[in-house]
């Protein structure tokens, strides 16, 4: 092998910066030479992509976003699409592609794999963290540091006018940005779509605590399992409560990342590259009790990574 490109795909996540110098730098040492294709599939089927060098990746390393852009592109998605992307293989003389995004963009490699026999690696990175075949996602651990932060916030201006606050993360379909984030940040309940719960169980739990003498209450809603404004008009209406909605929205994807997505993605990247190299194809990286390993790219996108209960079970154990 000696050519291979790379590519990030679909919600950007902190810490893709870090895996596209691991991939770039890697391969450079290996003798191998690198194509950025910018603005994931849609800039493979338009041929915007050029070659990388060890320069094209310095001072990158922590820096939030993606320096190679990305997008949710429709056209790979149609075979005419893939077709195009297909005729840049042949004409940049690509042999392996790394892909660094979600299941989404997982998807349409495997697909472009079987179509065209180009081997591919994803690299999982998401702030969403929910792909099967690895315990964390690049950009994970940013992510629900950033609300953490916010929680940390919110607790003092809850605190001082003995407020409730109703706080709805990303996630997507996924509760685990919430899950471990309300956990972290001490959240009377946590709302996911794993586990289905009841606004009267939220709102119980809500007045023994202020009967207890709480000053305040923080509840966590993901925006796969409900809206946090609607959760907000619920709970103020079965409770008289005074109640307050934040919506983090897009924050949650941005910032510096973290040393442990940094780390995470510069191991991710590299084994990536290492993949490649040993003519291994259509899988994916992940982290599985503390090791990089590889497993079968389709196995990230069929079934729903479920949640991890002890956590959960946790959490409402400690904001009893
Ligand atoms: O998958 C990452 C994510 O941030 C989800 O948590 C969220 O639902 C979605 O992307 C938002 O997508 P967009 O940036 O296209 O609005």
């Amino acid at each position: 092998m000696q050519r291979i490109a790379v590519l990030t795909s679909g919600g950007d996540s902190p810490g893709m910066n870090a895996a596209i110098r691991a991939v770039v730098r890697k391969a450079i040492y290996h003798g191998l030479e690198v194509i950025g294709i910018q603005r994931g599939y849609s800039g493979f089927i338009e041929a915007d992509m050029g070659p990388m060098n060890l320069g094209s990746v310095a001072d990158i390393v922590h820096r939030g976003g993606t320096v190679l852009r990305t997008a949710r592109s429709e056209e790979f998605k149609t075979p005419e699409g893939r077709s195009k992307a297909f005729a840049n293989v042949q004409r940049f003389g690509i042999q392996g592609l790394v892909v660094i995004g979600g299941d989404g963009s997982f998807k349409g490699a495997e697909v472009f794999n079987r179509e065209y026999n180009l081997p591919v690696i994803g690299v999982p990175g998401t702030i969403d963290n929910d792909i099967t075949g690895t315990e964390f996602s690049i950009g994970f651990d940013t992510a629900i540091n950033t609300v953490v932060e916010a929680i940390n916030k919110i607790r003092d201006t809850a605190t001082s006018h003995e407020r409730t606050f109703i706080l709805e993360v990303m996630g997507r379909e996924s509760g685990y940005i919430a899950l471990m984030a309300g956990l972290a940040g001490g959240a009377e309940s946590i709302l996911i779509p794993e586990l289905r719960q009841s606004i009267e169980e939220v709102c119980d739990k809500l007045k023994r605590g202020y009967k207890r003498g709480k000053l305040h209450s923080i509840i966590i809603v993901a925006e796969g399992a409900a809206s946090g404004l609607e959760v907000g008009k619920q709970i103020r209406e079965m409770t008289g409560l005074e109640t307050k909605v934040t919506i983090l929205g897009h924050l949650q994807r941005g910032g510096t990342p973290t040393a442990f997505d940094r780390i995470l993605a510069s191991q991710m990247g590299a084994k990536a590259v290492e993949l490649l190299m040993e003519g291994c194809r259509n899988h994916m990286v992940g982290m599985v009790a503390g090791k990089v390993v590889a497993s079968p790219l389709e196995a990230a996108f069929h079934g729903k990574r479920p949640i991890d209960l002890e956590i959960y079970n946790l959490a409402n154990i400690l904001s009893i």
